[in-house]
Order: structure tokens, then sequence, then C-alpha cells
């Protein structure tokens, strides 16, 4: 029995929380506990039925966060979901696994993150993963690969389901996006995203269901006796050991309200790791004394390390989509997505675009400063939107994602801008633990994420009138013709656009890897800054957006997490 004293206390038993506690506890000595505020799920059909998609939205496992009015889109909330679950929001996502962009990774080095970049990160994106290598049949529907650059022998299944649409579709829908210029792409996943692929999916093959975190992560090594596993237990803050003699704070433990709605406190002898999430693992900071002061006075919090910029660079994407009737019904998983470099969707006018972006730079800057009340600072803005402008037009790297869905006499097309510059923030509203979050994305607060969008659309409607489809497609529902005309002004499709978006639900950057002038929170080992022993590991530490899908990126940030505790301790 630990006596409640562990090594390691993890709040937040998610995506990235999982991995720490399944890569601590390999070592028989160490004890390791894990706070996670939702309950098992691997008998849910929500979560476990890899057809899907959204049926746990809106239930008990979906925190449902609710974000603030948007004022630069209509002044609409929005809901922004995460998983409340062992597994966290790998157990409610889209299961995609679609890591990033080389040079965008490699960016993160140019943060001051030495020792990150694609080289680095590769061994652990390998390392989470098993890869199921695709049955005949699968590859003879479109599922291709590389297997240089996948893992074999993780913890982590990835591959194609049972389900697999046929071979007909995969070169109608190739066709498709071949009109538009986009090539094929057959591995994803080596760093190099753009072109149309059917990509691979988190996906137990063998049982036909969902593979999260938790499935993943936890189910096989459930039976440590080192690991405890505190489900529906809610934490509150860390506590503080107040003995110490260093000049850095230390964590002695944290405080939470356990599955009995009784509150306690566990001890961490070593390290606290905060899990919970980008749109929680800031909040916790705060409610312990770390972030910016005045905001941690206002709801009579006691400074215990001034960190300014705890919560903000905030960066989501927005989704939006196009909706057609079809005289063909398709069933099965439809996997198929095409990333889109600025020139593919641009085409002759990305010189323009490239020009009014460029000359904003200074703009987009001093708005983001204005929004965040003065805590970034105008030169640092200025230099990370340079690394950001330079991703988009110098290396040229996908700026869109459009994702197909032939469904039941239906064609749908989803996209999204993988890399907006607007930034938002999430901060406390209260010293109450549970007195729900300003949350503010701040979604198309810059000129460029709402070009991106429109032109986008564009596409979208461009691929749907492809002659490829023009026997499968027969109408638009979506947006139509009606509120959107065929020659529709980029007003007009502005105002839909802000109409019909949701948030993409790849929230990051609330407690960014970064250096400190620049914005940080953490450092390159995941330690928060001006604290000894607590660290921040999921969604959060993602400095920029990344044109993959965040799983695949926060599941390898993990392994390299895990292995930067080890060295500091073994
Ligand atoms: P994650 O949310 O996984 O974990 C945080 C955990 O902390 C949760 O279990 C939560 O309950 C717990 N927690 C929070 N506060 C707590 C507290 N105070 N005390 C105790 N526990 C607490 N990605 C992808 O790769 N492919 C995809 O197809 C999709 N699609 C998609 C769809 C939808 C609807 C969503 C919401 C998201 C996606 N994503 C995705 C994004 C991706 O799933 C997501 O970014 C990561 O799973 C986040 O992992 P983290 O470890 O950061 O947090």
């Amino acid at each position: 029995d630990s006596g409640g004293v562990y090594d390691f206390v993890i709040v937040g038993g998610g995506t990235a929380g999982l991995v720490i506690a399944n890569r601590l506890s390999e070592n028989s000595y160490t004890s390791v506990a894990v706070i996670e505020a939702g309950d098992l799920v691997f008998d849910n059909k929500n979560v476990t039925d890899v057809y899907g998609y959204g049926l746990s939205f809106g239930t008990d496992i979906d925190w449902q966060y609710e974000s603030a009015p948007q004022a630069y889109a209509g002044n609409k909330t929005q809901t922004l979901r995460a998983g409340k679950a062992l597994g966290g929001t790998s157990t409610i996502n889209g299961m995609a696994y679609l890591r990033a962009q080389k040079a965008q990774i490699n960016a993160w080095e140019h943060l001051g993150n030495v020792g990150w970049n694609w080289e680095s990160l590769l061994p652990f994106y390998k390392r989470s993963e098993r890869f199921q290598i695709p049955t005949e049949d699968q590859c003879l529907n479109g599922a291709a690969y590389d297997i240089e650059v996948h893992g074999t022998t993780g913890p982590l299944k990835t591959g194609w389901n049972t389900g697999l649409l046929g071979k007909s579709v995969t070169s109608l829908i190739n066709a498709t996006y071949t009109s538009l210029g986009l090539p094929y792409r057959a591995e994803s996943n080596g760093g190099d995203m753009r072109g149309f692929t059917r990509y691979p999916a988190t996906v137990d093959r063998e049982l036909n269901v969902r593979e999260d975190a938790g499935r993943a992560y936890y189910l096989p090594i459930q039976n440590r006796t080192n690991l405890d596993l505190y489900t529906n237990s809610f934490v509150q803050r860390i506590t503080w050991d107040e003995t110490s003699t260093n000049s850095t704070p230390r964590a002695d433990g944290v405080q939470f309200t356990d599955s009995a709605g009784k509150r306690r406190t566990i001890s961490a002898k070593k390290e606290v790791i905060l899990s919970a999430g980008a749109l929680r693992s800031p909040l916790i900071l705060e409610l312990s004394g770390i972030g910016n002061p005045a905001i941690l006075e206002q709801h009579g919090i006691d400074v215990k390390v001034d960190l300014p910029f705890v919560g903000e660079n905030l960066q989501d994407q927005t989704t939006g989509a196009g909706v057609y009737s079809s005289n063909t019904s398709f069933s099965g998983t439809a996997d198929y997505v095409g990333h889109f470099s600025v020139g593919d969707i641009f085409g002759n006018d990305t010189y323009d675009l490239n020009c009014t972006v460029r000359d904003s730079l200074l703009q987009y800057a001093a708005t983001v400063v204005e929004a965040s009340g003065g805590i970034l600072d105008q030169k640092v803005m200025e230099k990370l939107f340079m690394i950001h402008y330079d991703l988009i037009f110098k290396d040229q790297i996908p700026i869109s994602e459009i994702l197909v869905s032939p469904g039941e006499n239906q064609m749908a097309f989803s996209y999204w801008g993988l890399l907006p510059f607007s930034r938002g923030n999430v901060h406390i509203q209260s010293n109450n633990s549970t007195t729900p979050a300003a949350i503010n994305p701040n979604y198309f607060q810059l000129d460029y994420d709402l070009k991106q969008q429109i032109g986008t659309a564009k596409a979208v409607r461009k691929l749907a009138g492809s002659e490829a489809l023009c026997d499968v497609v027969t109408e638009e529902l979506s947006p139509g013709l009606q509120s959107v005309p065929l020659n529709a002004s980029n007003e007009t499709w502005a105002q839909a656009i802000k109409d019909g978006y949701r948030s993409n639900y790849h929230y990051i950057a609330t407690a960014a890897m970064m250096a400190q002038d620049l914005g940080g929170v953490v450092d390159t080992d995941l330690l928060v800054y001006g604290v000894d022993n607590v660290r921040v590991i999921d969604a959060s530490v993602i400095p920029f957006q990344v044109c993959g899908h965040l799983t695949a990126t926060v599941y390898a940030i993990a392994e390299k997490a895990a292995d930067a505790i080890k060295s500091r301790y073994y």
C-alpha cells in the first residue's frame, strides 16, 4: 500500500498522461499515481465503435467546455469538446493518425527548444506505434505505407480498420483531388504531408475497436502494483513543500476530490506531472499560484511563481463543411484526406496573398498583443509570426486539410485551416476549481485565417464540381447556392463561414515549450520555469500547430518527456 505517497503523481489519465504512467512504472521500484476525472470506458460503445465518431459528444465523457463569445465571429460561443475518461480525448476523437510536417517540427528548435526537431522526434513517434501492416485487400483499396517511418513494436495500434471502402471510391476521389493539381501521397506520416492520402487511424484491427490511450498504454499494464489509478477524481491544485530550502518552489503533492466526493491530498516525492489537456493544465497551474500575478491576485491566490504566459498563446483551428447530395450510397470507413499548400489553394493569387500577409505581420502582432492585455510582446510576436509566415509561404507546408466522407446518398467535405495566426487564452475565473474557465480562442481574429478558410471553401466547391464527381454529386446542400451563389463575393463567403464554423478541437500552446522570453511556460524537458519539480506534458506544450492531427504528436512528445524524467532520476 502506497499510503498515499508516490514518487510521481500524474494529473489526468489522458492521451499523454497514460504514456507517462506506463513508462515511469516500467521500473518496479518507482511508484506512480494517476488521477483522472473520468471513468473507465473500455465497454462504452460510443468509444469503441470504429464508425461512431460523434456518438460520445454531449455525453458524460465529453467536458463540452464553452468558449467566450467570439468577437471576430458574430459573438457566438463555441462548444469545445474534450474527453473526460481514462484515455482522455483519444477516447472521443476522430482516430486519425497523422503526424506533422518536418519543417514545422524543425521550427520548434527556432523557439529555443534545442533538441526538438523532426529527426529527434521521429524515434519517439515510432516508439509509441504498433503499425498493423495493411492486408492485401486493404492495399488494393488504397492503404499504402513506407515501413521505414513506422514503429511496429510500440503500444499504440495504428492502421486501417476492416471496413475500408472499395477501390472504385478511392480512384474516384483521387481523380477529384488530381483535378485540383494535388498529387497522391502514399505515406503521409514521413514528414511530408502535401497530397491526397488514405490515412491510417488509431484502431485495433483484430478487435475492430478504437485504439485509445487507455487501451494502448494502460490496459496491458493495469496489474502493475507500483501503479495506482484514481478514477472519478478531480484535482484542484498542486500542494507545495513549505519546508523546502530550495530557492525554487517544490511541489509535494496534489489536492483532489476523490470518487466518493471527499477532499484529499496525495504526496509526490519526486514530481507532479500535469497532463490534464490544453484547456485544463494551465488552470491547475494558476490555481496553484503559477501564472500572471494580476490574474492570480484578482482571485486571491498567492503568487508562487510569476509566469505571465500561463494560459496565453492558445491556438485552435476552425472547421467548415461542404455537403452534397449524391445518387450513390457509400458505406464503410471513409478516411480520405487532402493536404493542400498555399499554392494549391490560391494558385495565381498566392503572390498577392503572400504580400498582403507579409505586410500585415506587424499589425497581426499588434492585434494579438493588444488582445492579450499587453502580456505578449510586440517584438516577440513579430518573430513568432515571421517563423509562421515562412512555414506557409517559403516552406509551403500544408495550410488546409480537406477530408472527404462519402456516405448514404451523400458526399461530405470537412475542411480546416492548419495554421491560423489567431491567438487567444484560457484563464481561471475564480479560485474555485469547478468554476468554468474563460476560454477565448479568438477565432478569425486575423484576416489570413478567414482568407484561408474562404479559399479552402471555394476549393471544396471546385472538388465537388469536378469532372470526376459529376456523375455522383447531385446538389449542394450546404452552404447551398441560395446563401452562397456561384459568383458569391468574399464577404458572402466570410459570412457563411462565420455562421457555420466549429472548433477543430486542436487546442495547443497554453503552456508552450519555448524560451521564456518568447512566452514559454516549460523548458525543453517540459519542466515549468521557476519550479523545481512540476512538468506539463500534454498538448499544452505544443508551441505551433501541426499539419497532422494532435494525438500522434502528443504520444511522441510524451514518450520523449518520459525519457527526460528517467534521465533525471536513474
Ligand atoms: P487529453 O484530453 O487526452 O487528457 C486530459 C485528461 O485529463 C482527460 O482524461 C481529462 O478528463 C483529465 N482531466 C482534466 N482535468 C482534470 C482534473 N482537474 N483532475 C483530473 N483529471 C483531469 N487528434 C487526432 O490525432 N486525430 C483525430 O482524429 C482527432 N480528432 C479529434 C476530435 C475531437 C472531437 C476532439 C475533441 C479532438 C480531436 N483530436 C484528434 C485531438 C486530440 O485527440 C487531442 O488533442 C489529444 O487527445 C489531447 O491529448 P492531451 O493529453 O493533451 O489531453
